[in-house]
């Protein structure tokens, strides 16, 4: 017999509603909500005055294995995640060596089944010369992926594909769905050169500005909509950015929309003005922005134009953050604060419950064809994270798992935090401990790849 748990009490966010009501997890499913008392359980958790999310699906992280593991690996990422509520990520092709053959992309989920806590995906990586692999990583049974990751503005890595004819070529005869960084090299090389001499943190936003991030995004959709190609906008930065993609998807039908979009914890919770605080913490692609743009990013989701969050966790030890701007590397780590920092805007008022589900759970599921997670609902998979709303507690740098054990939230307070998560049924998280065995399971993605606008109602 499976073993079964009986979550009882707690407040669960379902789809559509927040009803006090009990879960039965049998095995690695989902097998009842709102069952009867006296249903039998292996294990029963009184989880009341606590409330029960679907796990988060996080579509952007980079766990540097193999290779970069220094900065992070798939073991100290994945149990970050879990100790975070994160119970499935989808990863980017920039390690060493990078995905772009569907044998590096099988290889790195080899390395995911002996070393993930939760569950794993893996972006297969545009270059100049592989478009065959990108069409292959489609048709090659047992190597799933989620889709196609263009550096369209180069980042950490060297994978930058800016060239239109090697652009065209992709969007007009791969099949995946593509997803893109979106700054634009040659308005970044052009800030670069006018700004020489001496330079400071806060010059980063200045190089890479708003015209860099909004001329590339505007080409990505050009591409997408010339070739009827899906794709995705990772992390948002720009105001404008946020209108474009709102009016491009309010001019046509909902069933020919192939636009979504993403904004990310670091655009969404600082600015320009956190550079003189943080220095080269603060420092990323896309960079910050101003504090306008932090509030349009917040409208886009609340209005619908970017339809989730994700982190963009991307770790570097913090002797490569200490190097002196411009030799510092770009990125934050993020994955344990990340749905910390979300409900503590809950809490604030900002957003509700359902929209963190829809936002980090229900609809990346969808963007990506995630076959059976995102809700609270029978039959889907028992990835569920247990928040207590109440709790406080201020981030601390010595107590991140990440590797990298840093963060740019250090000193601050959040209220509402997970105290226990769960993968395929079983606990990875809680009392403070997280799960050391390889639990996490290979994402699976629907064949028929209808994406977000395809599919039924929102959450
Ligand atoms: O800031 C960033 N860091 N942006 C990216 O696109 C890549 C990432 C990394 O891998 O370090």
């Amino acid at each position: 017999m499976p073993h079964r748990t009986l979550i009882r009490g707690a407040r669960v966010v379902l789809p559509g509603k927040i009803a006090r009501t009990s879960v039965l997890i049998e095995g690695a499913t989902i097998a009842g909500v709102d069952v009867a008392r006296q249903t039998r359980a292996d294990e029963v958790v009184d989880a009341a005055g606590l409330h029960l999310l679907p796990g988060v699906i996080d579509d952007q992280v980079h766990f540097r294995d193999p290779g970069l593991t220094h900065k992070e690996d798939l073991r100290t990422g994945s149990r970050a995640c879990a100790a975070g509520g994160v119970t499935s990520f989808l990863e980017m092709p920039n390690t060493v060596p990078q995905t772009i053959t569907v044998e590096a992309l099988a290889a790195k989920l080899a390395l995911a089944s002996r070393r993930s806590v939760v569950n794993y995906g893996f972006y297969m990586g545009a270059t100049t010369d592989n478009l065959d692999e990108l069409c292959r990583a489609d048709r090659t049974p047992g190597v799933a992926t989620p889709g196609i990751k263009i550096f369209i503005g180069s980042s950490t890595g060297n994978m930058l594909v800016d060239d239109q004819e090697c652009l065209e070529a992709i969007f007009a005869e791969t099949t995946l769905p593509i997803t893109a960084h979106c700054e634009d090299e040659s308005t970044v090389r052009a800030n670069q050169a006018r700004l020489a001499g001496p330079l400071t943190v806060d010059d980063h936003s200045r190089i890479r500005d708003h015209k860099a991030a909004v001329t590339a995004t505007l080409r990505a959709i050009d591409l997408a909509e010339r070739h009827r190609h899906r794709f995705h906008v990772l992390h948002v930065s720009t105001g404008e950015e946020v209108r474009i993609i709102g009016d491009h998807n309010r001019i046509i039908a909902h069933h020919d929309r192939i636009i979504t979009a993403e904004a990310c914890p670091h655009h969404l919770f600082f600015d320009t003005s956190d550079y003189a605080r943080l220095g080269t913490l603060a420092q990323m692609n896309p960079s910050l922005k101003t504090a306008e743009d932090r509030a349009a990013l917040w409208r886009g989701l609340k209005e619908g134009a970017i339809q989730i969050v994700a982190t963009d966790h991307a770790p570097h030890t913090l002797e490569e953050k200490a190097v002196p701007y411009p030799g510092s590397p770009s990125g934050v780590p993020a994955v344990e604060v990340f749905l910390p920092l979300m409900l503590n805007e809950v809490n604030r008022g900002r957003c509700t419950l359902a929209d963190l589900a829809a936002w980090m759970c229900d609809r990346p599921a969808r963007i990506w064809d995630i076959v059976g997670k995102g809700r609270v609902q029978r039959g889907y998979d028992a990835d569920l994270v247990l928040v207590d709303m109440e709790s406080e507690r201020v981030v601390r740098n010595e107590d991140q798992r990440c590797k990298s054990g840093w963060s740019p939230w250090h000193g601050t307070k959040l209220q509402g935090w997970p105290v226990r998560t769960w993968v395929g049924g079983r606990t990875v998280f809680a009392d403070g401990r997280v799960e050391t065995e390889s639990v996490g399971r290979e994402i699976v993605f629907d064949c028929k790849r209808g994406g977000y606008w395809a599919t039924g109602e929102p959450m």
